[in-house]
């Protein structure tokens, strides 16, 4: 021990000192090198001990950053921050981290002078940065490459890209088995099947976390939404989920345990509901089952104003095992509410030191007792070549060839070809929701404004790096034009998130605007390529007939280049189906294993060049 920190208390020296701890003089050099009162888990019931209630509780919160200042982190000892809806024209890595580190710093100045960490939501990428970012495609897409290795590198890429900006703690991955596809989280999940759950949770949590948590680019993973969200009845997002014990243990909770046995730092609850009862004031899934059972000694989450969203009580939150709250600007009075249900002893102090301990457990693990401030290591990689070409591989690999009539594809590059859709030169479109806000970078359905996706490749832009500018004719979102025997048309979804992309079964098709642009190339003799971009099957049965090659490309991202070069044969197709492809509305829901399963193709179907058609 070299210096001693001028403390807010004796009791923290004599804590300090007594684990052998750092303790600096200066608390500018407390800021960079961090003050360890934490070294190992041993340290931590004896900090837990020494807290008074109301720094206890402040550990608790999580704030979005909107709703905090850096001075109040230090005054209410609050715990940590999420980062929802980004300060605009926030574009370099520095200016995050200087925001990350102003807090932290502050952080750092309370009496314990425990860290503080910064939480996002990076579905797809360090998809909330204002700047150069790299966006992965959504898992549905990623689910579709069965590719868990790559899958692997993907989150590791956006851990760097996270880390660089000051960030340890993304909410992801979503691994949901959604099993009906009217639900507007469908994009979120890998797929209909536990199967796709377990090949993809735990190297997506082995991406984001490393081997070693405290290694300068991991960051800490959040496994959600526990348990059954993608079960819910008719597709309705926050909805209650029919499901028997059976059904919930063999098809959605096996990726949870999968996830704790890897060591993922935290869970995050999901709004919904099984068998009429709310999973936030749950004490028998959230405490019983994840905690008690199934061991889990990381951080469980409500998520975004969980309780008061699910009309429940803060008391019923605190008893059912919640360890972190997710508020908005609540905090402030849930804070002191909080701490008058503990003191009048409804809610009992060992609930609370269960989750201060789990709180310290995981950011001891994050490494940030030793090193709280965020680290310039990774900037250059952001948005790098290297993550962009990472990300247009995923693109590739995720695509699904449905069609493709007397080998139309691939596509001769010397050949002359139409590009036309809605979705044809429209990057916000082709990331799709969780990209710069919350429904999408586009002017979203609230009327938010748009966002530039910075470095992203529109898919016509690649097809143009692939073939050049002269052999692309631009017929923009509805044109036509019959200069080339061939047209690649791009159409599908506009951008949602969550309840937002609800839809009835007969609603998930095409606009008609898009059905007419199809019909009309087709009319016209024109071959049709049609190129859905899309967070889910839609019912397309008439504009599959009427193409002579169509393929699912699902919420691609970013690197839009990836469907040019599979589309002319720099590459082969390899993607396959999560999810059943239904012939009609009335099909939906329609899940592998079915009695009488009759899809339009089947879960795990995807041909290749080679003509042979996988299937699993
Ligand atoms: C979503 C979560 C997300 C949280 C924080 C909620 O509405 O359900 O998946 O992590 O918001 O943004």
């Amino acid at each position: 021990m070299t210096s001693i920190r001028l403390c807010g208390s004796i009791l923290l020296c004599t804590i300090a000192m007594s684990y052998g701890c750092t303790v600096v003089t200066d608390s500018d050099d407390a800021a960079v090198h961090g003050n360890p009162v934490i070294t190992t888990e041993d340290d931590i019931p004896a900090v837990v001990a020494a807290m008074t209630l109301e720094e206890k509780v402040g550990q608790m919160v999580q704030t979005d950053i909107a709703a905090a200042t850096p001075e109040e982190v230090r005054q209410f000892g609050i715990g940590s921050i999420i980062i929802l809806i980004p300060e605009g024209n926030l574009k370099t890595t520095q200016a995050w981290r200087s925001i990350a580190d102003d807090y932290q710093k502050e952080a750092l100045q309370t009496r314990l002078g425990i860290p503080m960490v910064f939480a996002i939501d990076a579905v797809h990428g360090h998809s909330y940065f204002d700047g150069n970012s790299v966006i992965l495609p959504h898992n549905i897409g990623l689910g579709a490459t069965r590719n868990p290795q790559l899958v692997e590198q993907l989150a590791q890429l956006t851990a760097k890209e996270l880390s660089a900006t000051g960030v340890r703690w993304t909410f992801s991955p979503t691994i949901a088995v959604a099993r009906n596809i009217r639900w507007g989280r469908t994009f979120e999940s890998f797929g209909e099947t536990v199967a796709l759950q377990k090949m993809f949770a735990t190297p997506f949590i082995e991406g984001y976390q490393g081997k070693d948590l405290t290694a300068a680019y991991a960051v800490g993973a959040t496994a959600k939404h526990f348990v059954a969200d993608g079960a819910v009845d008719d597709g309705v997002d926050r909805g209650n989920a029919t499901v028997t014990e059976m059904q919930l243990r063999a098809m959605h909770l096996p990726g949870f345990i999968d996830a704790i046995d890897l060591g993922v730092v935290s869970i995050m609850a999901s709004f919904s509901s099984i068998n009429g009862e709310k999973v936030h004031g749950s004490k028998a899934l959230l405490t019983d089952l994840l905690k008690n059972e199934l061991g889990f000694d990381g951080v469980v989450i409500t998520d975004w104003e969980g309780i008061d969203i699910g009309g429940l009580t803060l008391k019923e939150g605190l008893n059912a095992g919640f360890d972190v709250f997710m508020f908005a600007q609540s905090w402030k009075t849930s804070m002191p509410a909080i701490i008058e249900l503990v003191e009048s002893g409804e809610v009992p102090v060992a609930r609370i030191d269960d989750a201060v301990t789990r709180i310290l457990r995981m950011k001891l693990r994050l490494g940030l007792f030793s090193r709280p401030m965020s680290s310039p290591q990774y900037a250059n990689s952001m948005g790098s070549t290297a993550h962009r070409n990472l990300a247009r591989q995923a693109v590739r690999e995720s695509l699904v060839l449905l069609k493709n009539d007397a080998g139309i594809l691939p596509l001769d590059k010397r050949q002359s070809v139409v590009v036309v859709g809605s979705h044809a030169n429209n990057v916000a479109f082709q990331c799709g929701g969780w990209t710069k806000k919350w429904q999408g970078a586009h002017t979203d359905l609230f009327g938010h404004p748009a966002r530039p996706v910075d470095g992203a490749t529109s898919i016509i832009d690649g097809i143009r790096n692939v073939i050049g500018h002269d052999n692309v004719i631009d017929a923009g979102v509805s044109g036509f034009n019959s200069d080339a025997d061939v047209a690649i048309v791009v159409v599908g979804e506009t951008p949602y998130a969550e309840g937002q992309g609800d839809r009835a079964a007969a609603e998930l098709v095409l606009t008609s605007e898009q059905r007419v642009l199809i019909q009309r190339y087709h009319d016209a003799g024109t071959k049709v390529i049609t190129v859905l971009i899309s967070g889910r099957p839609l019912l397309v049965s008439d504009q599959i007939d009427q193409s002579a090659a169509f393929v699912a490309a699902w919420l691609p991202g970013s690197e839009g280049q990836g469907v040019a070069e599979v589309l002319f044969g720099d590459y082969d197709f390899s993607g396959k189906l999560g999810f059943s492809w239904p012939r009609s509305a009335d099909q939906i829901p329609i899940n592998v294993g079915d009695p009488d399963y009759d899809p339009l193709y089947q879960y795990g179907y995807g041909m290749t060049y080679d003509r042979s058609i996988a299937s699993e």
